[in-house]
């Protein structure tokens, strides 16, 4: 790995998110392909996530002053450039050797927040480095994957903080892999050289001498999975914020709200873990109100346009998280593949603002989505 990132080129042609992704089809090898681009099982919330936004129309309105507008959002008590982030995606060597490093650069570079994930295939206090001293740069916060080892768990999550990580991101909705049918049939595997190398020290699972009648998912590994209990503990063993990633029905969000998280991100981990889940779009108003201003609550999945960004925001997201693009942006041209993909939805932000007639992203209302009367 270097330890500056090398320049990628744009490909001739690449103009939008879904070219990018055209275009990783060509660069990317079918095992990297299976597991950046797959979903869960027969890939119904994969494909239900990008429909929602685009059943979602906008209904602009017109003659309003625009002098002066801008796409800048408050977030956990900073103002942010723009409301994308980049959603926390593993093993990203496999796109490019560079890895979450020119992810980090690219982020820092078009200001927007970046969520490293506990899978990293670099070091959490390189990437954090790296980008420490960077003008104009985005939150970074740190994905948290609640280990069966408590303790190993605590000194992750302090490893982040002490490395400059601004938030936990505590993901609730892996606790088992879902069924990667797409994954199976590449008979994927992780390449040498790409690993999750911010667990190398992780003691192994005790594996538990089962009863007859135990099954080995619920009595196995979902006996130290994370529960609503854990989510306490960890608030109690940080100073950071702890965002809960991956709630989908709004008790759950209620309960989270109650525990005084530091927010929520709606998600459904991008269709790779239960399918058939509803799209994120569908159900982030319900969470929205159910919080009622508790905490804010992000959302991502299936976010391909600047128009999807401003729909999230309209529906009440405080802001959205990709993770496909950027990825498939990394393998096409490094960090400047990334840096693309996030120029692009923030000019396709402006122009969805500009033309439905919003300055400021406060204007986004859910009035400015059409409803059939
Ligand atoms: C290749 C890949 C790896 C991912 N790894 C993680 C991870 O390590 N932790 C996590 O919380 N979410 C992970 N996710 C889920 C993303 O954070 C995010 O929820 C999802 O990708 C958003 O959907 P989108 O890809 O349609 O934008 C991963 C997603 C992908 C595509």
């Amino acid at each position: 790995m270097t330890s500056v990132p090398t320049l990628g080129q744009i490909p001739p042609g690449v103009v939008t998110l879904a070219d990018h992704e055209a275009h990783a089809r060509t660069v990317l090898d079918d095992n990297a392909w299976a597991y950046f681009s797959g979903g869960a099982a027969d890939e119904i919330t994969l494909r239900a996530n990008r429909e929602a936004w685009d059943a979602l129309l906008l209904h602009p309105r017109v003659l309003r002053p625009m002098a002066g507008g801008h796409t800048r959002v408050r977030l956990l008590g900073r103002t942010l450039a723009h409301p994308v982030l980049l959603a926390p995606a593993a093993f990203q060597r496999m796109a490019h050797p560079d890895g979450e490093l020119a992810t980090a650069y690219a982020a820092a570079m078009q200001g927007a927040g970046l969520v490293l994930s506990t899978q990293a295939s670099v070091p959490l206090e390189t990437v954090a480095q790296a980008i420490r001293g960077e003008p104009g740069r985005g939150p970074l916060w740190f994905q948290l994957y609640m280990q069966h080892d408590r303790g190993f768990t605590r000194e992750l999550a302090q490893r982040a903080e002490q490395a400059g990580y601004e938030a936990l991101v505590l993901t609730v909705d892996a606790s088992a892999s879902g069924a990667r049918d797409r994954e199976r049939r590449a008979g994927f595997r992780l390449p040498d050289g790409v690993s999750a190398v911010n667990l190398a020290n992780l003691p192994p699972a005790p594996t538990p001498a089962l009863q007859p009648g135990q099954s080995a998912l619920f009595d196995g590994l979902l006996a130290t999975a994370p529960t609503w209990a854990d989510v306490e503990w960890l608030q109690a063993q940080t100073r950071l914020p702890v965002l809960l990633k991956g709630v989908l029905h709004e008790d759950d969000a209620r309960q989270a709200a109650a525990l005084r998280v530091g927010g929520l991100i709606v998600s459904n981990h991008g269709g790779r873990t239960l399918d058939t889940v509803p799209a994120t779009a569908r159900v982030l108003p319900r969470i929205v109100a159910a919080v009622a201003g508790a905490c804010p609550v992000l959302v991502d999945g299936g976010i391909r346009r600047g128009t999807d960004v401003l729909k999230a925001m309209a529906l009440g997201a405080q802001a959205v998280l990709v993770g496909r693009p950027y990825v498939f942006g990394l393998a096409n041209a490094g960090a400047l593949g990334v840096a693309h993909v996030l120029r692009l939805l923030r000019d396709e932000l402006e122009i969805a603002m500009a033309l439905s007639g919003c300055a400021t992203l406060e204007q986004a209302t859910p009035s400015l989505l059409f409803r059939q009367s």
